[in-house]
């Protein structure tokens, strides 16, 4: 007979905070704002030695399977639980699509307004419907994400508005996460974990979590932290901020990344790469793993299996070692992209010998 009553030790999962509250700054008082986050799948990939002679141990860290399609959802539980600890009545974020479309889901869900900046023009369609339909107040800036965070910087020092990029330290905080699920899912910290870089944050939080995760005894090794920018919009491979970036991959579309210290630290400390990837290299790295491995993924995650592809073909990776990749959010956000690949179908008389004819060769 169900009870109605829910064990808090039973195998539900309610999200991050509850997952590893023991190493997040929470406490009893902190109301927890989740959408169950988190415990994303794990997958190695099956197909990629054959199709195109990738002969290591990878996984991809599917991301895009958080509640509103990417890993902000990890940072957004903490951030927004924080500000209604902290009594915020709004959130304001400036973004590329994902955090706006976290931030709007995240403050529906406390109850409170987001304000929300995004590039006019170039952010995916997918992620203004999100912020839209979860009622954010969207407005697009005549200018770049860079634009837009300066922006925002100048209003939270002005109002009392709670601003929730990931310069706000609990967003960070909350993605940490993402290692503690690869070191829990693969039983161990892996060799090495690629993922895209675009205002830096990601790359920065999950060096952190494998070091607080080492620290708590629960690991006993650090991963080799590999970055990968568009090579349109990569300041951290130049050494100097880029004024006018452009890649096709627009959730990474960043001149200037607040967290470029913290990509350069995780770089230096693990002894890993920060990259450049070309548009052409995404976009196949976006084809391949949709097609080959079955996880739709948006053309910014694909950056980290290119530059994974890129490193591959120079021998840097040791025999036997797991590479993690990173797939940072959906592909269902930006089907705009998906009809740039891919042909049109063909259109077919709606009868059986015409579609007999159309599958000739295919079976
Ligand atoms: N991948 C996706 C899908 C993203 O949306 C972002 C960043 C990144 C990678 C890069 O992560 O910024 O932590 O280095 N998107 C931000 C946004 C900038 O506004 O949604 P990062």
């Amino acid at each position: 007979m169900p009870t109605g009553k829910m064990s808090s030790t039973g195998a539900v999962w309610k999200g991050i905070i509850d997952k590893y509250r023991d190493l997040l700054p929470v406490t009893e008082k902190t109301p927890v704002i989740t959408l169950n986050e988190g415990n994303t799948p794990f997958i190695r990939s099956r197909n990629l030695k054959k199709k195109i002679g990738l002969d290591i141990e990878l996984y991809f860290k599917f991301d895009g399977a958080n509640p509103t399609g990417s890993f902000k959802d990890r940072g957004m539980t903490l951030a927004l639980s924080k500000a209604m600890e902290e009594g915020a009545k709004a959130v304001i974020c400036a973004s590329t699509g994902n955090t706006s479309a976290s931030a709007a889901a995240y403050a529906a869900r406390a109850g409170i307004r987001a304000i929300v900046l995004i590039p006019e023009g170039k952010i995916a369609l997918g992620k203004l419907a999100q912020a839209l339909v979860h009622g954010a107040h969207v407005l697009q800036v005549e200018g770049n994400f860079d634009e837009a965070l300066s922006i925002v910087k100048a209003l939270v020092r002005k109002y009392s508005i709670t601003l929730v990029n990931s310069i706000n330290p609990y967003r960070l905080e909350g993605q940490k996460s993402a290692a503690f699920e690869i070191c829990d899912q693969l039983g161990c910290a892996p060799g090495y974990h690629a993922l895209p870089v675009g205002n830096a944050g990601n790359i920065t939080a999950c060096w952190k979590g494998y070091k607080t995760y080492r620290d708590n005894k629960r690991t006993s090794s650090l991963p080799v932290m590999l970055g990968f920018q568009a090579a349109g919009a990569a300041p951290i491979v130049l050494g100097r901020p880029v004024e006018k970036p452009e890649t096709v991959a627009t959730a990474i579309r960043i001149g200037n990344p607040a967290s470029w210290k913290g990509a350069v630290a995780a770089r230096d400390e693990s002894g890993g790469r920060i990259d450049a990837v070309t548009d052409d290299e995404i976009l196949n790295a976006y084809k391949l793993i949709a097609s080959a491995e079955g996880i739709f993924c948006e053309p910014a995650s694909a950056a980290s299996l290119a530059g994974v592809i890129k490193l591959y073909k120079e021998n840097y990776f040791r025999p036997g070692t797991a590479v993690v990749c990173t797939l940072t959010g959906n592909g269902l956000k930006d089907p705009d992209t998906v009809f740039k690949v891919s042909e049109e179908p063909l259109k077919v008389k709606a009868d059986v010998s015409a579609v007999e004819k159309a599958i000739e060769g295919v079976i």
